[in-house]
């Protein structure tokens, strides 16, 4: 078992420093504006809501419930076919995989504060370019930063539950914080804020497919560490007292806003100086530059501000993508945290490695599978197809194999016999058929 507890307070610290990630800063906002805006928001809003809130509750639970590693957890709660059960565990591999490559992203957030200090590229192309050699060409940069990544995480980790995982929380998440008031202060007064408003909030239902309602679901689990093994690990050193349902809202509130405000701080800077919301990658990392350099003497302290708070809310993810498999190896081989810290870290940090070299043009050819790099492939498989399968195993897990009565003791007295009821039908028919719906489009197997 784990030696040490997280505080309340610091469980709710860390699953949103766990929650609000690249995903809520980089991602939101460009699938926002690849999907049309206001639309997607309002679709995004009420699944991070249902789905994403019910998916929360189950894995709070099981986490208090079990309190033990991911797959001990599955084991030993199963009512019926524990043997089988217990392989839903090894989920946890999927957050390290993960972090491999959300590593080397991390790097290049590292190699844009430094730049802010330097000198921001003048026009798009410029950052293009820039971006694109990082990219392509430049290894030793994003092997320097991704090694500074590997030894920060690794050692924070070492440190366990509370001195480790709590105390870095609670240092980066207030800061990061008071970064994005300072931004969106900024931002507010701007008069493209408004436009940005429109941006996000005015609804165009036409722009409404089935595509962007699959979009938001993935994005929901994607964006709340859901899927994962992640929450359940936290959750088991949760203590006693505390009431899954009301964290779960917390929790979801929080990431939601952050996402939205740091949407709202991106479009309001974008369209203020006449640039489009660019695809992918290219909206923080080269649109963004330029567009702070357009901003003169002030742009630098905007770029550094900005890459700063992308960079704690990256490694306050990164962090809690490693200790699920710590934790496993921790409780079911008997190793001490060093031992079980060094392997999980050792392989992220060589697969990683190998990830970067995947999209520098001398090695890519090796490390092509198909069409896509080992970079992209990583992300692919677990972003679209193995978090929503974890996501399956989760509610399919909680909704059909734990003990009913004991699911509802601890439910019904948070939110009544209704809302459990209701909790029990999304988790058991809605969201694993929703799920299934978005791996098979997803894939491309079957497009809705
Ligand atoms: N939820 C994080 C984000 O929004 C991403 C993440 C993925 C965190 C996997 C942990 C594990 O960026
Ligand atoms: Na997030």
């Amino acid at each position: 078992m784990n030696s040490s507890r997280f505080t309340r307070f610091g469980f709710i610290l860390a699953a949103v420093g766990s929650a609000v990630g690249l995903g809520n800063v980089w991602k939101f906002p460009y699938v926002t504006g690849e999907y049309g805006g206001g639309a997607f928001v309002l679709v995004y809003l009420a699944t991070a809501l249902f789905v994403g809130v019910f998916v929360l509750i189950s894995e709070l639970l099981i986490g208090k419930l079990g309190r033990s590693d991911a797959v001990s957890m599955f084991e030993n709660l199963a009512v019926r076919n524990k043997k089988l059960w217990k392989w839903a565990g090894f989920i946890v591999i999927v957050p390290l995989i993960i972090l491999s490559y959300y590593s080397v992203v991390i790097g290049w957030i590292f190699h844009y504060i430094a730049m802010s200090f330097q000198g921001l590229p003048s026009t798009v192309e410029q950052s293009k370019d820039i971006f694109m050699a990082l990219l392509t060409t430049d290894v030793q940069t994003q092997l320097m930063y991704h090694t500074i990544v590997f030894v920060l995480v690794t050692a924070i980790i070492l440190r366990g539950i509370k001195d480790g995982i709590e105390k870095i929380n609670k240092i980066l998440m207030p800061l990061l914080a008071l970064i994005l008031a300072i931004l969106f202060v900024y931002s507010i007064n701007i008069d493209s804020f408004s436009k940005a408003v429109h941006f996000m909030f005015d609804p165009d239902f036409s722009k409404l497919t089935s595509e962007a309602i699959i979009v938001a679901i993935g994005q929901a689990f994607y964006t709340l560490s859901l899927g994962m093994g992640i929450i359940i690990t936290y959750a088991a050193s949760l203590p006693k007292e505390a009431n899954v349902v009301k964290s779960s809202i917390l929790i979801s509130i929080i990431d939601t806003m952050v996402a939205i405000v740091a949407g709202l701080i991106i479009f309001t800077l974008l369209f203020d100086k006449g640039a489009e919301s660019t695809k992918g990658a290219g909206l923080v990392f080269i649109s963004l530059p330029s567009v702070f350099y357009e901003f003169g003497s002030i742009g630098s302290t905007l770029a550094l501000l900005f890459f700063i708070a992308i960079a704690f809310a990256g490694i306050t993810s990164a962090i809690s993508m490693l200790e699920p498999m710590v934790s496993y190896f921790m409780n079911r081989f008997d190793m001490s945290r060093i031992k079980a810290a060094l392997i999980c870290s050792i392989f992220f940090y060589v697969l990683g490695i190998a990830a970067l070299l995947s999209n520098i043009s001398d090695y890519s050819p090796m490390l092509m599978i198909g069409e896509k790099g080992l970079f992209d492939w990583l992300d692919f498989v677990c972003s679209t197809i193995l978090v929503p399968i974890g996501g399956i195993l989760v509610v399919v897990f909680i909704g059909h194999f734990m003990d009913k009565e004991t699911v509802e003791g601890e439910l019904v007295p948070l939110m009544g016999s209704f809302l459990t009821k209701v909790w029990f039908f999304m988790v058991r028919y809605v969201i694993p058929i929703a799920l299934v719906v978005v791996i098979l489009n997803e894939t491309g197997i079957f497009k809705f």
